[in-house]
């Protein structure tokens, strides 16, 4: 979109998995980066300033999502903002719609509205697969596409509160879009993996390390739906950049049952904790990502995924009992 090399962008929650690796390719590629964290003076965001051209063009800026004033400060002045804040958690939280759903919500319409004020040229959206799998309703041989949506009743009731967070943040941004003409795109990756550059380990990096340390007696063979983090970087860029991109994006390289991911883990690294057997996950629909490949969008190979990740896991020291 607004263009080159010169642009200045914001990403919010920069200290985060997929903001990090985000901020470092567009570091990379030239642009000027305002960066929102809670705490900027917290240990977790260190890494931010190693990057790359971190000192010449990333500013760090203290921002709340509930505090709509901080988010205008960070976004006045940009050409484009990447929303990628929204909390992660990795398992149940006490109370959902105060920790999970509020921030989702609400930090999705502070950041809109201070679009809007700043006369950005294109707001991205990070949502997730999250927003759209979760609907009984779609005939489980039909592969999901950007028309089918979570079902926020369905999620509520099988206790998917991260799911209801996504989707109630999602469609809150179509419906503003709609209404006030923001140019808005949302992107909705399936599980990221892939090395971190933070340091504290996010919630799908946790469910690799998981798979790899905790030996578990049994674990469901469910279809897991993955996508690199380098790759999500490169497809929240194309979907800014092109001038053409509108609507939703499924991001997603690799179905793979989880039987036969720790099958491919184990050719390469036999000797970690594996689960030990598997029980019937059910059947899930698959998610395509055909939309977003006619963009351009390309992805790398789930072993190149996995072995860069499991190598980062080694560095960082998380693969020990
Ligand atoms: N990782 C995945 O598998 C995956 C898949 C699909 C979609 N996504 C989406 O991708 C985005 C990034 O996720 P991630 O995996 O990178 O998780 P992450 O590392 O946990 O990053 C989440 C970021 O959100 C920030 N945040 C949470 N609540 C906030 C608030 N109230 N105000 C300001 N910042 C807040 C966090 O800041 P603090 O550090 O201050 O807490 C953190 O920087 C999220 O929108 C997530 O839903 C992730």
């Amino acid at each position: 979109m607004a263009g080159k090399n010169s642009s200045v962008v914001c990403v919010t929650g920069a200290g985060g998995y997929v903001a990090s690796w985000l901020i470092k390719l567009l570091l990379s590629q030239g642009y000027t980066v305002n960066g929102t964290v809670r705490n900027p003076r917290d240990e977790k965001n260190v890494h931010l300033k190693k990057l790359e051209n971190s000192a010449e063009r990333l500013k760090i800026v203290k921002a709340d999502l509930l505090d709509f004033n901080s988010v205008f400060a960070a976004v006045k002045g940009c050409d484009g903002v990447f929303h990628v804040a929204s909390p992660v958690p990795p398992g149940s939280v006490p109370n959902p719609e105060v920790e999970l759903v509020k921030p989702a919500l609400e930090g999705t319409i502070n950041v809109l509205k201070a679009c809007s004020e700043a006369k950005v040229k294109r707001a991205v959206i990070v949502s997730s697969v999250a927003a759209v799998y979760m609907n009984p309703k779609w005939p489980k041989d039909r592969v999901m596409d950007e028309t089918c949506w979570s079902d926020i009743e369905y999620c509520k009731a099988n206790n998917q509160w991260y799911c209801v967070s996504k989707t109630v943040a999602e469609a809150e941004a179509w419906e503003y879009a709609n209404k006030t003409g923001l140019n808005v795109v949302t992107l909705c990756p399936t599980l990221v993996l892939g090395p971190m550059l933070q340091h504290a380990t996010n919630a799908s990096s946790l469910a690799l390390v998981k798979i790899l340390r905790e030996g578990y007696e049994e674990t469901e063979n469910n279809l897991r739906k993955i996508v690199d983090v380098r790759d999500v970087a490169e497809a929240l860029k194309l979907v800014y950049e092109k001038p053409e991109a509108e609507g939703r994006y499924i991001c997603t390289a690799h179905a793979i049952k989880n039987r036969d991911l720790v099958q491919t883990l184990k050719e390469i690294y036999p000797n970690y904790n594996y689960p030990k057997s598997f029980k019937d996950g059910g059947n899930m629909s698959e998610v395509s990502s055909e939309k977003l490949q006619r963009l351009g969008w390309k992805y790398r190979p789930l072993k190149e995924t996995l072995v860069d990740s499991v190598e980062n896991y080694k560095q960082a020291g998380l693969l020990h009992n």
